[in-house]
């Protein structure tokens, strides 16, 4: 539990290490098993940056032959209206793709994701998501592989973050006064790594 300088409760410790570790291990065996019949490797494509964390421990957990290449994308502010920031580098005509997503919320930036990428021809595509927020859904976006369901809280940490913050912490935390981080974005900070300020 995070408390304030006031003792009121900033966050909890959603998902720990240890249960990370235990569970993308679990999840990079199960999907590299699932391509091992392939001719040529999957190529994994990981959305910057909150996914960056989950994919390096996911593809150490996946003893396979395998790709790697980067998009970003920003939202332009209203829901659905998505640009690429940083497009592929990899022609993924005729590949098996493997989106690797830090958490699908609405579903609206997945949605667009599969999309543009199955507008490209490729052999296969599917999503894995470390986080899966299924009640926020606003589009229904299939995701094929899932590493926590987890409730309609905010959360960081793990590569996520809030306002480009916490992405460092080992650990998922629940942001339990989400009004107090905005009013104080460094709280949080105080609270893991000492008063720094
Ligand atoms: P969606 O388009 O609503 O599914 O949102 C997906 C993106 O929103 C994710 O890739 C994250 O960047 C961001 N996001 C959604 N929920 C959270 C959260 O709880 N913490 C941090 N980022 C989030």
């Amino acid at each position: 539990m995070i408390e304030d300088d006031a003792g009121r409760l900033v966050g909890r410790t959603l998902v720990s290490a240890a249960s990370l570790r235990e569970r993308v291990g679990v999840l990079g065996a199960q999907i590299a098993e699932s391509y091992s019949d392939l001719t040529q490797p999957p190529l994994l494509i990981s959305v910057l940056k909150g996914s960056t964390f989950f994919l390096a421990d996911l593809m150490r957990a996946m003893s396979i032959d395998l790709n790697l290449d980067f998009m970003s994308i920003s939202s332009y502010g209203s829901p659905g209206i998505v640009r690429i920031l940083k497009d592929l580098e990899t022609d993924v005509s005729g590949r098996d793709l493997l989106i690797v997503e830090d958490i699908v919320d609405t579903g609206l930036t997945l949605n667009y994701l599969r999309k543009t990428l199955r507008q490209r021809d490729p052999a296969s595509l599917r999503t894995v998501t470390l986080l899966d927020k299924a009640a926020r859904r606003i589009v229904p976006v299939e995701v094929e592989y899932k590493g926590f369901e987890i409730p309609d809280v905010f959360v960081v940490g793990y590569g996520l973050d809030f306002q480009g913050r916490y992405r460092n912490c080992p650990a998922i935390l629940a942001v339990r006064d989400i009004a107090r981080l905005a009013n104080d974005p460094l709280v949080l900070v105080d609270q893991l790594y000492g008063k720094a300020r």
